[in-house]
């Protein structure tokens, strides 16, 4: 099949998640896919400044880019990265998340905010799916917000999620490779990708284990009990990655099963319209901070207190 499938890792070199993220795409190319794979130990990233030039400029209907550009390697990985049909990201937990040399190259995204940039024209659109591999030395209760972390990184760029594993108990070099199981299925993630990069994008579902995750929608494992949003809406119990709204109900085998409720998918963060709502809810508050010069004025009155108050560094 003529297609494009991108690896990425931040993991040790020859260690799991790179054996892993090989097996996949192996099986990608395998089936004809063109093969791009880098280790994002081998890069330059720059942590995001969070000056937010990019999106003030979208906002006005401008690209501007980034203002970290030149100065490090982002826009190179990212020009092939948008340019690929399917991704896998494979990322070791450490501290129970993503490690952070993945973190800092995703949270360098926002000015790839492609919803942002399609509709002020500047870029065409693409459907792009990913795969997401989790890599650590425990069990899911060591890495509980390691898959989930990654799922949060996919909204900016847009990808589509259609299969995700989390290997465990892994944590020596190379450990992944003694077990047939679990290579097993990371070779299946590649299979589901080109699965899922032959089927029409409309069509595209989940490709995973079909009960993975308490969350029907985008298959988190992690909930959080609902708090009134900005807009009034509440929700009794929200799934931490994507939103979606609902509440516990028996599943009649002694369990218990998240039910989205009516409107549950108002806010839904894995698509455009969703993430739409959260734009508004910018809008309102960044934007009725700005708007209003008083709120400027008594900003500067009343930082001057924290402005002269220091307290001793290290040297
Ligand atoms: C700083 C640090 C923190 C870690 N924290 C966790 C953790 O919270 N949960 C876990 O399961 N493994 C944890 N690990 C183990 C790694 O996730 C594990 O060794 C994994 O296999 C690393 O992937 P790699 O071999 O591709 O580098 C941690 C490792 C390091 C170095």
């Amino acid at each position: 099949m003529n297609c494009k499938v991108m690896g990425i890792t931040a993991g040790r070199k020859n260690s799991n998640c790179e054996f892993l993220l090989k097996e996949a795409l192996m099986a990608c190319e395998e089936a004809g896919a063109e093969v791009t794979m880098i280790n994002l130990r081998d890069y330059n990233i720059v942590d995001c400044t969070g000056c937010t030039s990019c999106t003030k400029s979208m906002s006005e209907g401008k690209y501007t880019g980034c203002i970290l550009d030149k100065k490090d390697d982002k826009k190179k990985i990212m020009d092939v990265m948008l340019a690929q049909d399917a991704v896998i990201f494979s990322v070791p937990t450490y501290d129970l998340m993503p490690c952070a040399t993945y973190l800092s190259f995703a949270q360098r995204s926002l000015s790839y905010e492609t919803a942002f940039l399609e509709t002020i024209g500047a870029i065409e659109h693409k459907d792009r799916i990913a795969g997401l591999i989790a890599a650590g030395g425990s069990t899911r209760s060591w890495q509980s917000m390691a898959l989930e972390g990654l799922q949060a990184t996919m909204f900016t760029t847009d990808m589509k999620v259609v299969d995700m594993l989390l290997a465990t108990r892994v944590p020596g070099n190379g450990q992944c490779l003694l077990d047939d199981a679990l290579m097993a299925r990371a070779r299946k993630m590649g299979e589901n990708i080109m699965k899922s990069i032959a089927t029409p994008p409309e069509e595209r579902t989940w490709l995973g284990e079909e009960d993975m995750g308490w969350c029907p929608n985008c298959h988190s494992n992690a909930l959080v009990l609902g708090e009134v949003q900005w807009d009034g809406l509440y929700y009794p119990v929200e799934c931490q990655v994507c939103g979606a709204g609902g509440n516990l109900e028996p599943d009649g085998k002694g369990r218990w099963k998240f039910v989205i409720q009516k409107d549950g998918l108002l806010k839904d963060r894995t698509t455009v319209e969703g993430r739409a709502k959260h734009l508004e809810e910018i809008g309102r508050t960044q934007g009725g901070f700005f708007a209003n010069p008083e709120n400027m004025k008594l900003v500067g009155e009343r930082k001057q207190k924290y402005l002269q108050k220091k307290f001793r560094g290290i040297d």
